[in-house]
C-alpha cells in the first residue's frame, strides 16, 4: 500500500536546503545592541553546558555571512533556513526595536536572494530575551503577547523580500525539555510551568500567523515540530499504553491543537491525574485560544532525527516520561547517542500527511553528529554522514511516492556549531568549522549533497 518503489528523481521545484539557528552560529553576542538571551544566561550558569561553552563567538556567522552565503551558493543550496534572534530585534523582549539588529537580517536576506537562495527564517529558535524570562517567560501569557510586536517588526522590515516564515522551532524543546526536564534554558523542572509554556508557545504561533499574512501578502507560514515515531518495545498492554502516552506527550500534544483537534483528551486526563497539569488549566486556555492555534497554515515543518522505543518500566518516579531507546544490535548510532533509523522519517511523513493533512510539508531539519576531522590533506571523509543523508532522502522520496506532499528538505546543519547543552562537542555540519581560526571546509557529505542537488536525486555517487 504505502510502500511504493521510489523514483530516483524528486519532483520539480523540490527545495534542497540547509539549516542553522541564530544562537548556534551567529556569535557577536554583544554587538550592535543585541540584548541578553536566556541561552547567554544559561551558558554562564555553572554545570549547564559541556565544557562551559557559550555561543559568544560560535561560527561568527554574524560577520562571516557573506562567505557563508558564497559557500551555500557553491554547494548549490536552493533554500537557507536560519533563525532571527529576538534579542537582536527587540533587546528587552518588548518595547524598543533595535534597527541594527534588523539591518543584519536585511543584509543576509539580500545576500541570499542575490545568490538565488530562498530565505526561510524561523522567528523563534529558543533564544528568548532574558528580560521576558525575568518577567515569567513562556509559562506566562504575557510572553505570547510580546511575540506579536516582535514578529510585526520583523515582517515589516523583511516582508517585501521574504515569503516563507516559520513561527517556532520545536515547541516541545522550548517547553518540556527546558521547563520540565530542565536540560535546556531556562533549566526548570516544573511540570505545570512546562505545560503552561507549551500552550503559550502554541498560542504565540497562532497570534503571529495573521500578523505575518497582514504584512506579507502571499506569505507562506508554518511551524516546525520535532516528531519521533513511538514504537512499543513489546506488545504487552503496559508497553502499548506507555507508547500511547509517550506519543501524546511528544507528538500529539502539538500536532493535535495545530490541526484543530484541541489538546488530546487522553493526555489532559493523564496530566490531570498525575498532578502535572496547571491547576488553572481551564482558565489558562482561554476561549478563542484553540481557534487561534489552529489558524490555517501553508506548511508544517518536520524535524526528524530518530525514533523512540517505549517500555513501561521506564516510568520512574523521576518525573520523566517513559522513554527508552531500543538497543537493536544491528543499529548504528550517532555521537549524540541517537539511533540511525531512516524508516522513521518515512513513517513520520506518512503519519502527518495521512492523519493530519497539512497543506504541504518541509523537512526543516535532519542530520547527524559525527566528529570526523580533516585529514592531512584537509579533506573530511564523513562517509557515515553522507550515507545518513542519502538514506533519509530515500525515505523522503518514498514518502512522496506514497502521496505525501513533501516540498523540501533542509539538512541540519550547514555548519558545525554550538549544540546547546552539548557545547561544541557535537558536529552536525556538512561544513567543518575550525573554531580557532573560523576556517570552513566542506566535508565530503557537502560535496555529495551538491551532486544530489544538481541531479535532483539522492541516487548519485
Ligand atoms: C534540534 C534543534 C537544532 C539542533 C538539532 C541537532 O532539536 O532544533 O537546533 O540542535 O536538534
Amino acid at each position: 500500500m504505502w510502500r511504493v518503489e521510489p523514483d530516483a528523481v524528486f519532483p520539480d521545484g523540490f527545495v534542497w536546503g540547509a539549516a542553522t539557528s541564530a544562537y548556534q552560529v551567529e556569535g557577536a553576542h554583544d554587538v550592535d545592541g543585541r540584548g541578553e538571551s536566556i541561552w547567554d544566561r544559561f551558558c554562564r550558569t555553572p554545570g549547564k553546558v559541556e565544557g562551559g561553552a557559550t555561543g559568544d563567538a560560535a561560527c561568527d556567522h554574524y560577520h562571516r555571512w557573506p562567505q557563508d552565503v558564497a559557500l551555500m551558493r557553491h554547494l548549490g543550496l536552493q533554500g537557507y533556513r536560519f533563525s532571527i534572534a529576538w534579542p537582536r530585534v527587540v533587546p528587552g523582549g518588548r518595547g524598543a526595536v533595535n534597527a541594527k539588529g534588523l539591518d543584519f537580517y536585511s543584509r543576509l536576506v539580500d545576500g541570499l536572494l542575490e545568490s538565488g537562495i530562498t530565505p526561510y527564517p524561523t522567528l523563534f529558535h529558543w533564544d528568548l530575551p532574558q528580560g521576558l524570562q525575568d518577567a515569567g517567560g513562556w509559562p506566562s501569557r504575557a510572553t505570547a503577547e510580546a511575540f506579536v510586536p516582535y514578529v510585526e517588526a520583523v515582517v515589516r522590515r523583511l516582508g517585501d523580500r521574504v515569503r516563507h516564515w516559520i513561527t517556532h522551532n520545536e515547541p516541545w524543546c522550548a517547553s518540556l525539555l527546558s521547563h520540565q526536564i530542565g536540560r535546556h534554558a531556562p533549566g526548570l523542572t516544573d511540570w505545570p510551568a512546562a505545560l503552561a509554556a507549551s500552550h503559550h508557545l502554541l498560542l504565540s504561533h497562532g497570534l503571529a500567523v495573521p500578523v505575518l499574512r497582514a504584512h506579507c501578502p502571499g506569505a507562506r507560514v508554518g511551524i516546525t515540530l520535532n516528531l519521533t515515531p513511538a514504537h512499543a518495545a513489546s506488545p504487552s498492554r503496559a508497553d502499548r499504553d506507555a507508547t500511547r502516552h509517550f506519543d501524546g506527550y511528544f507528538n500529539r500534544w502539538f500536532l493535535d491543537p495545530i490541526h484543530g483537534r484541541q489538546y488530546p483528551a487522553d493526555m489532559v486526563a493523564d496530566y490531570r491525574a498525575s498532578g502535572r497539569l496547571p491547576l488553572d488549566w481551564d482558565r489558562l486556555v482561554r476561549p478563542g485560544d484553540l481557534e487561534a492555534i489552529s489558524a490555517p497554515t501553508d506548511f508544517l515543518g518536520v524535524n526528524y532525527y530518530n525514533r523512540t522505543v517505549v517500555r513501561s518500566d521506564t516510568v520512574p518516579e523521576s518525573g520523566n516520561e517513559p522513554r527508552t531507546v531500543f538497543l537493536a544490535p544491528e543499529a548504528e548510532w550517532t555521537e549524540m547517542g541517537w539511533e540511525v533509523y531512516p524508516d522513521g522519517l518515512y513513517e513520520t511523513l506518512c503519519r502527518v500527511h495521512f492523519e493530519y493533512g497539512p497543506a504541504r510539508i518541509f523537512v526543516t531539519e535532519n542530520g547527524a553528529s559525527w566528529s570526523d576531522a580533516p585529514g592531512p590533506d584537509r579533506r573530511v571523509r564523513d562517509e557515515r554522514r553522507r550515507r545518513f543523508v542519502q538514506e533519509h532522502l530515500r525515505a523522503a522520496r518514498r514518502a512522496i511516492a506514497a502521496g505525501v506532499r513533501l516540498e523540501g528538505y533542509f539538512l541540519w546543519s550547514l555548519l558545525d556549531n554550538f549544540e546547546w547543552e552539548r557545547g561544541y562537542s557535537q558536529r552536525f555540519g556538512i561544513v567543518w568549522v575550525d573554531y580557532e581560526t573560523q576556517e570552513r571546509i566542506p566535508k565530503d557529505s557537502a560535496l555529495w549533497y551538491r551532486r544530489a542537488i544538481n541531479a535532483n536525486s539522492a541516487e548519485v555517487d
